[in-house]
C-alpha cells in the first residue's frame, strides 16, 4: 500500500473514531442537566473567556440557570451558581457533593498521596489529622496568634527599608505568610534572606500564577497532550519538584531528631503517627503522604493569603477614602503603641467589613477546587450521576443579586448594617462550604486580620502612578483570581 493510501485510510479510521465519541459525548449529555452544545474535542471552550472563566460561567448561567453542564474539552462538568445552589448542594448534600475532582496540574504530582487530592478513608483520615494538628499548634488560638503578630513586625520592617520607594508586594507580603505556614510544617520561621525559604516563596508564588492563567486551565482540560508541549505549564511540576525535595530533606533531618514525647511541628506530628500506625497495613500515613500533605498545606496556605493581602492593598488605593476610615478606627481602638490582636476586631466594625468585602469583591479562588459527586442524587430537579466533577462557581454566590445589591461595586457597606454594626452575610464563601471547606479557614481569618491592620496601623499605601488608572479586575482567573501586577510606595504614618 502506497503512503497516501496508509494516510487516507489513518484519515478515516480517526475522522471515523471522533464521530463515534462525540456521538457518545452527546448521548451522555442527554442525561445530564441542560447546557451549551458541545464540539467534538473542544467542547465548549468557546464559550469560556479563559481570562475570567468564572465570568464566563455566570454569564452561561443567566440562560441556563443555576445548574447546567459545561464540556471543557470532552468532559462534562456540572457547574453550580448562586447561594441556594451551593448551600442546597454542598451543605445540605455535603457527602454526595464532597468528594475531589481531577484537578491534573496538582493530582499528577500527588498522586493521591495527599489529602487535598483524595477521597474517601484517605481524605477522611488526613483531615482529621490536619484539623487536630493545627489545632494542637495553636491554630485558633492565642499561640498563633502571637506568632502572627511577630511575623507582622518582621513584615513592617521590610516595609521601612523601602524607604517610600515603589515596590511590587508580592514577594514581600509573600515571604511574611509563608514564615507562619513554615512555623507550623518546619517548627520554625526562617531569615527572609535565607536561600531555601525564597526558594520555598518563590516556587509556589510561580505556581499559583501558572496555575491560575490559560497555561494552567489547558493543563487541567488536556494534561496527556500538554505533558508533550512546551510552555509555561512545565514549570508547575518542577517547582513540585523542588518543594517536594525541600520537604524530604526536612523529614530526614526531623527524624534524625525526634523526641516523640516534644513534637515540635506537623512533620514531627506525622512522623510521631506513622510510628503509631507502623503494624497498620492499610495506615494512609507514610513519607509520601506526609510530604504530599505537607505540600498542600504550603501550597493552600501561601497565595492564598498572600493574594487577599495584595488585592487588598490594590483596592485601598483606589478608594483612599476607605483607608482613612479604617485609620481612624485603628487610631481609636489600637492606637500607635501596640500591636492589633484578634480581640479588637470586634470592637473595629468597620475594617472588619472592609476585608469581608475585599474576600467578596476579589473572590481568590473563584471556582474553589473541582468536586466530585459521590452518589447518584437530585439537585434543582435534575437528576446528578456518581463521577461527574462539579464546579462550584464561588464567585457567583459572591455576585448573587439576591444577596448584593451592586454585586459589581466594591462597597463594605454590603457587611455593615444602618447603625454601623458588622451585618452578617450568609452569601460569602471564600473558603467554600461543606465538606471539603478549607482546612485553614481560622488560620487565615486571624493572618488576614492582623496583617492588614498591622500594615495599615504603619502606613498609608500610594499608588505608583495614578489613582484613576489602578484596575481592579483580575487577571487571570483559573485557580485564582490574581490582581493585576501593580507598584506601591508605603508612607509611613
Ligand atoms: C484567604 C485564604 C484562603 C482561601 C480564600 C482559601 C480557599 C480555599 C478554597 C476555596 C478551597 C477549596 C474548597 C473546596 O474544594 O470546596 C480550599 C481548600 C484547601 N485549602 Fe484553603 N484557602 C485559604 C487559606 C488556606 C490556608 C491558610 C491553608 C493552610 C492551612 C489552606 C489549605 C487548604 C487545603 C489543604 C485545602 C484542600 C482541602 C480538602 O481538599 O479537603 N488554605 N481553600
Amino acid at each position: 500500500m502506497d503512503f497516501g493510501a496508509v494516510l487516507f485510510l489513518l484519515l478515516v479510521a480517526c475522522i471515523s473514531y471522533m464521530i463515534v465519541m462525540y456521538g457518545k459525548m452527546l448521548q451522555k449529555r442527554g442525561q445530564l442537566p441542560p447546557g451549551p452544545m458541545p464540539l467534538p474535542i473542544i467542547g465548549n471552550l468557546l464559550q469560556v473567556n479563559t481570562d475570567n472563566t468564572a465570568k464566563s460561567l455566570i454569564a452561561i448561567s443567566k440562560k441556563y440557570g443555576p445548574v447546567f453542564t459545561i464540556h471543557l474539552g470532552s468532559k462534562p462538568n456540572l457547574v453550580l451558581c448562586g447561594y441556594e445552589t451551593m448551600r442546597e448542594a454542598l451543605i445540605d448534600q455535603a457527602e454526595k457533593f464532597g468528594g475531589r475532582g481531577r484537578f491534573p496540574a496538582a493530582d499528577n504530582f500527588t498522586k493521591g498521596n495527599d489529602m487535598a487530592f483524595s477521597n474517601g478513608e484517605k481524605w477522611k483520615e488526613l483531615h482529621r489529622f490536619v484539623l487536630q494538628t493545627m489545632r494542637n499548634f495553636g491554630v485558633g488560638k492565642r499561640s498563633i496568634e502571637e506568632r502572627i503578630q511577630e511575623e507582622a513586625q518582621f513584615l513592617i520592617k521590610e516595609l521601612r527599608k523601602t524607604s517610600q520607594l515603589p515596590f511590587e508586594p508580592t514577594l514581600i507580603f509573600g515571604r511574611s505568610i509563608a514564615n507562619v505556614m513554615c512555623s507550623i510544617v518546619f517548627g520554625t520561621r526562617f531569615e527572609y534572606e535565607d536561600k531555601t525559604f525564597q526558594t520555598i516563596v518563590r516556587v509556589i508564588s510561580e505556581n499559583f500564577h501558572i496555575m491560575s492563567s490559560f497555561w494552567g486551565m489547558m493543563y487541567n482540560i488536556y494534561p496527556e497532550i500538554m505533558d508533550y508541549l512546551p510552555g509555561p505549564h512545565k514549570k508547575i511540576f518542577k517547582n513540585h519538584e523542588v518543594q517536594a525535595a525541600i520537604l524530604q530533606d526536612a523529614v530526614k533531618a526531623h527524624q534524625e531528631t525526634l523526641d516523640p514525647d516534644s513534637p515540635r511541628d506537623f512533620i514531627d506530628v506525622f512522623l510521631i503517627k506513622m510510628q503509631k500506625e507502623k503494624s497498620n497495613p492499610r495506615t494512609h500515613f507514610f513519607t509520601e503522604s506526609l510530604i504530599m500533605t505537607a505540600h498542600n498545606l504550603l501550597n493552600g496556605g501561601i497565595d492564598t493569603v498572600t493574594t487577599v493581602l495584595r488585592y487588598g492593598v490594590l483596592i485601598l488605593m483606589k478608594f483612599p477614602e476607605v483607608e482613612e476610615k479604617i485609620h481612624e478606627e485603628i487610631n481609636q481602638v489600637i492606637g500607635q503603641d501596640r500591636p492589633p490582636a484578634m480581640e479588637d476586631r470586634k470592637k473595629m466594625p468597620y475594617t472588619d467589613a472592609v476585608i469581608q468585602e475585599i474576600q467578596r469583591f476579589a473572590s481568590i479562588v473563584p471556582l474553589a477546587l473541582p468536586h466530585l459527586v459521590m452518589q447518584d442524587t437530585q439537585l434543582k430537579g435534575y437528576k446528578i450521576p456518581k463521577d461527574i466533577t462539579v464546579i462550584p462557581v464561588l464567585a457567583s454566590v459572591h455576585h448573587d443579586p439576591a444577596h448584593y445589591e451592586k454585586p459589581e461595586v466594591f462597597n463594605p457597606a454590603n457587611f455593615l448594617d444602618k447603625n454601623g454594626c458588622i451585618k452578617k452575610n450568609d452569601a460569602l464563601m471564600i473558603f467554600s462550604a461543606g465538606r471539603r471547606i478549607c482546612p485553614g479557614e481560622n488560620l487565615a481569618r486571624m493572618e488576614t486580620f492582623l496583617f492588614f491592620t498591622t500594615l495599615l496601623q504603619n502606613f498609608t499605601f500610594q499608588p505608583f502612578g495614578s489613582r484613576e488608572d489602578i484596575k481592579l479586575t483580575p487577571s487571570g482567573t483559573s485557580l485564582g483570581n490574581l490582581p493585576q501586577s501593580y507598584q506601591c510606595c508605603a508612607i509611613p504614618r
